[in-house]
């Protein structure tokens, strides 16, 4: 069973693991402190949603669990490709379960428990939720979708306002800058749902990507930071100010103010 022992001896673990990369490409460093940093504070926001859900002491563990170890492949994702960009054969995903298995970090979690944990970061990241998860994991990863992307979307709003593009290359994964924004990215955030990551194709695109997240928000909570924080009005800002891309803020924004 997950208690607080076993809580702590998985973050020290992750403490000693995450620590142990590091690059003298400064570009490189910062995105490793800014990923461990990343885990931290979705365990912070994984909590704070987790009131929503009247979890037991056990269940608010795991999904403390989830939260600091969904990204742990980014660190070795990072190392290898120097890329935050997922592909089929290198992905943060596959890296992140293979990590935790090789190091049997979870060596003393009863197997159902192992199972949901993995079923979480596997499907944290994908564009909308999957139908066919198992009930149990469901609710955790609801909270752990939510808590990661409101997360991303407090260090991309930081980071598309306040510094040169350009200047973080593996947060614009690697994107072009450039002016155009495809019919398809158009019509799914004007019918509200999630651009899918197939359409994405320019740092513009990756960017409404982002605010259609707002279309896949499972908690009121979520809904309420989102707005508090003005995540989609200071991505807005970023973007070029054009009719269609006015259209789109328009929506996301009354989708959000509609769910508060
Ligand atoms: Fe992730
Ligand atoms: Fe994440």
């Amino acid at each position: 069973m997950l208690n607080q022992e076993i809580y702590q001896n998985i973050e020290s673990w992750f403490e000693t693991y995450s620590n142990s990369f590091s690059s003298e490409n400064e570009e490189i460093q910062l995105n490793f402190d800014l990923k461990r940093n990343h885990s931290f504070n979705t365990v912070e926001i994984i909590t704070e949603l987790s009131s929503e859900c009247e979890l037991n002491d056990e269940q608010l563990l795991v999904s403390k669990t989830i939260a600091l170890l969904h990204d742990v492949g980014r660190f070795a994702q990072l190392l290898k490709h120097e890329t935050f960009s997922d592909n089929e054969q290198d992905n943060h995903i596959d890296l992140g379960i293979d990590v935790l298995k090789s190091e049997n970090v979870l060596g003393k979690l009863e197997e159902d428990t192992v199972q949901i944990i993995f079923e979480c970061i596997r499907y944290h990241d994908i564009d909308t939720l999957p139908k066919s998860v198992n009930e149990e994991a469901l609710t955790f990863l609801k909270l752990l979708r939510d808590a990661d992307r409101i997360d991303i979307l407090n260090i991309l709003s930081k980071y598309y306002t306040e510094y040169k593009p350009g200047s973080n290359k593996r947060l614009e994964l690697e994107l072009a800058d450039k002016p155009e924004i495809s019919k398809m990215v158009y019509k799914s955030v004007m019918d509200e749902k999630v651009v899918s990551k197939k359409d994405v194709l320019t740092l513009n695109e990756q960017k409404l990507h982002q605010m259609s997240w707002v279309y896949d928000l499972n908690f009121k909570k979520s809904f309420k930071v989102v707005s508090e924080k003005n995540y989609l009005k200071k991505i807005y800002e970023s973007l070029p100010k054009k009719d269609e891309v006015i259209d789109m803020y328009r929506q996301v924004k009354i989708y959000l103010e509609n769910n508060l």
